[in-house]
């Protein structure tokens, strides 16, 4: 499993990137906002040490819009991906962007028919938010396993980047499902690899350690 880092933060990357889990970076126009900085200054340095995908998402809603945009973003890295939202005049430039070569991540895919549609318009990655169906009370890790189901069942070479990761639960349900990507906030992940017994197993060894010393140094 791959894990992507949902974020537009370089600091964050960089602290994640030393330990070895950062296959790939997602960001959308709310992470980039928060950063204060230029939109192609903050993708260029991210792209230009993150070995893996760095998903820059279009703004306009028209196909040609889209399009004009993407073949811009695309052209500020070679490990650039642009994202397309879901929708028809999405699913236009992403056919038209896969026949130039350009790879694209359909995003905002909340069911099944939407991650079908986007595999078929040659989409290389769809998006499906897990937390925010359930912040509608459905259940966004069942459509990720929806999701791998179809596109193993069809051979579609599309990845799916389970997005909208909120906790240690949905990350391991994810895992669960056989889904290629998980995207992650910073502030995710330090929970992934916490944990109150570890804590406490830590501190009883050094306990004991202490005591032993203490008595070989009488
Ligand atoms: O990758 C999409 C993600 O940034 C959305 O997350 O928590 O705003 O639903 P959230």
């Amino acid at each position: 499993m791959k894990f992507f880092l949902d974020t537009a933060n370089v600091e964050e990357i960089r602290r994640i990137e030393k330990l070895g889990l950062v296959d790939g970076v997602t960001t959308n126009p709310t992470l980039i906002s928060k950063e204060g900085r230029p939109f192609k200054e903050v993708i260029q340095e991210i792209a230009g040490f993150v070995d893996g995908p760095v998903n820059a998402e279009v703004v306009g809603l028209k196909a040609e819009e889209m399009i004009t945009e993407a073949r811009k973003l695309a052209a500020w890295g070679d490990n650039i991906i642009v994202k397309i939202p879901m929708s028809e005049e999405g699913l236009e430039a992403v056919h038209a962007l896969t026949k130039e070569g350009i790879k694209t991540n359909v995003t905002l895919v909340f069911s099944v028919a939407q991650g079908l549609m986007a595999a078929k318009a040659g989409a290389s990655f769809i998006s499906p938010f897990v937390g925010r169906l359930d912040d509608i009370g459905k259940d966004g890790v069942e459509l990720v396993a929806e999701l791998k189901q179809v596109m193993d069942e069809y051979g579609y070479k599309t990845e799916i980047i389970a997005a909208s990761v909120r906790h240690l639960q949905h990350l391991e349900s994810i895992a669960l499902t056989g889904a290629d990507i998980a995207t992650i906030p910073g502030s995710i992940f330090p929970k992934l690899w916490d944990h109150p017994l570890t804590d406490k197993g830590i501190d009883g060894f050094l306990k004991d350690w202490e005591a032993y010393e203490k008595g070989q140094n009488k």
